[in-house]
């Protein structure tokens, strides 16, 4: 006989997976009224960005109360304060609900062969056209709206049960002024199909469009693209890659002129497959974020340190491509303001929960847990211009948190593979799909 579980009490439930002691009596799955009492609160603090030594040093309560109301947070403190009825929980930790800041949704289709090659010797240079950012771009192209809504959307209900609560869409995948744009409007559409809060990138140069020269290209998305997409209201960002099977520094300060003229916060893809100098121009022009950054040199880590550039690290993208370890310890050492994302895309990084995100970056960059749910969740949030909405447990955020299965943080990325999400609530509301909890 099996330990003996029993459900809808508090008696006797141990579950080797898992600390929590008890299931509880009252689910409310729908309501977006709630009060917790956990034996654990974890959260970040303000101001943001978090950086340096801060970033390991979130806020915590045990035992920790948190309670909601409308979707807002009404109460965060301890379970002594609270001015409301609440479910107790045991064996569990409340953290703010996770936010992707760098995600390439939304795409159709899946490049399972190319890993495969990639694993036989192939390198993901050399599959650039027959493979790579162009063979997206066709099944995107080839797919209806409706099948890349449908894919799509089935992939953030995966990011909702591992407790991803915001997340950034992105374009780059249509590789033409009417295709960039139905991207980004179709981005728009998904945005009001899923609970998460979103926000749009516009990936204004991700490859040089099949049969066109790279100034034309760029010239197109500075002079037409950008301006159409901020015209639309479709976008809320504006991002480049340079790299030299993509875009040069001088196609960086193009673009980041364009989006200047339009109000659009910049980012960039930055020294993933080779160095470049782009984080530290990224940084010089005043770029929001500097993602990837895998051959960031040594000497560029104070530049992005002193600036406002925020450092997203990318880190299942470089697992998947076996690629070096971006100077993460050198980064938080020197007070930069570091993020973490799953960069979920078909290419490079097929993963869509931040538990997984997380745990590679704990493993393969050296953060600690703490550093990482800060850079997963405030300092992501703070990325996406979403900081005064989500991103840590504060009075007048929206309830945005993840009921994990284990009392403290650190036990998430210690079991990589193991979902540790119990419950996910975007603005009071469960999200996580998972019921009975
Ligand atoms: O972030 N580096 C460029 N873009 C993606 C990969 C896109 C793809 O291969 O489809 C990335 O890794
Ligand atoms: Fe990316």
């Amino acid at each position: 006989m099996g330990p003996a579980t029993t459900i809808g009490t508090t008696a006797g439930y141990l579950n080797p997976g898992s600390d929590r002691r008890s299931l509880p009596v009252m689910p409310a799955p729908g309501a977006d009224r709630g009060a917790l009492v956990v034996p654990t609160l974890v959260t970040p603090t303000g101001p943001l960005p978090v950086r340096g030594g801060r970033l390991g040093r979130p806020l915590e309560l045990r035992p920790g109360a948190v309670a909601w109301e409308d979707g807002v947070l009404t109460y965060v403190g301890p379970p002594d304060g609270l001015p409301v009825e609440a479910e107790r929980l045991e064996g569990v930790t409340v953290a703010p609900g996770f936010v992707d800041c760098h995600t390439h949704l939304p795409f159709v289709g899946w490049r399972d062969d190319e890993y495969e090659a990639r694993l036989a010797g192939r390198t993901y240079r050399d599959l650039h056209g027959e493979g790579g950012i162009p063979r997206s771009a066709r099944m995107l192209a080839e797919a209806s709206d409706e099948e890349v809504l449908a894919f799509s959307r089935s992939l953030l209900q995966e990011m909702a049960a591992a407790g991803t609560t915001a997340v950034e869409l992105k374009t780059g995948y249509g590789l033409s002024v009417q295709g960039e744009l139905r991207q980004a409007r179709l981005a728009r559409r998904l945005a009001g199909l899923v609970p998460q809060a979103c926000t749009v990138t516009l990936l204004a140069c991700h490859a040089v469009p099949p049969g066109m020269r790279r100034e034309a290209w760029v010239r197109a998305a500075c002079e037409e693209l950008i301006p159409a997409a901020a015209a639309e209201g479709l976008v809320d960002a504006v991002d480049v890659w340079v790299e030299d099977v993509a875009f040069t520094a001088d196609d960086l300060r193009a673009v980041a002129e364009a989006a200047r003229a339009h109000g659009l916060p910049l980012r960039c893809h930055a020294e993933q497959l080779g160095p470049s100098g782009a984080a530290r121009l990224a940084a010089e022009l005043g770029a929001r974020s500097a993602d990837h950054l895998n051959h960031l040199g040594r000497g560029d880590v104070p530049a992005l340190a002193a600036s406002e550039t925020a450092a997203v690290l990318l880190p299942a993208s470089t697992f998947l491509l076996r690629a070096p370890t971006p100077p993460a310890r050198e980064l938080v050492a020197a007070g930069a303001a570091v993020a973490l994302a799953t960069d979920l895309n078909p290419g490079t990084s097929p993963v869509t929960s931040m538990p997984e995100a997380i745990a590679i970056g704990c493993a393969l960059y050296g953060l600690s847990p703490h550093e990482a749910l800060t850079a997963a969740t405030a300092n992501a949030a703070w990325v996406l211009g979403l900081g005064a909405r989500t991103g840590t447990l504060e009075v007048g955020k929206r309830a945005d948190l993840v009921v994990l299965d284990a009392e403290g943080f650190r036990r998430v990325p210690y079991r990589p593979g193991h979902d540790p999400v119990v419950r996910a609530y975007a603005a009071g509301r469960r999200i996580d799909g998972k019921g009975a909890y």
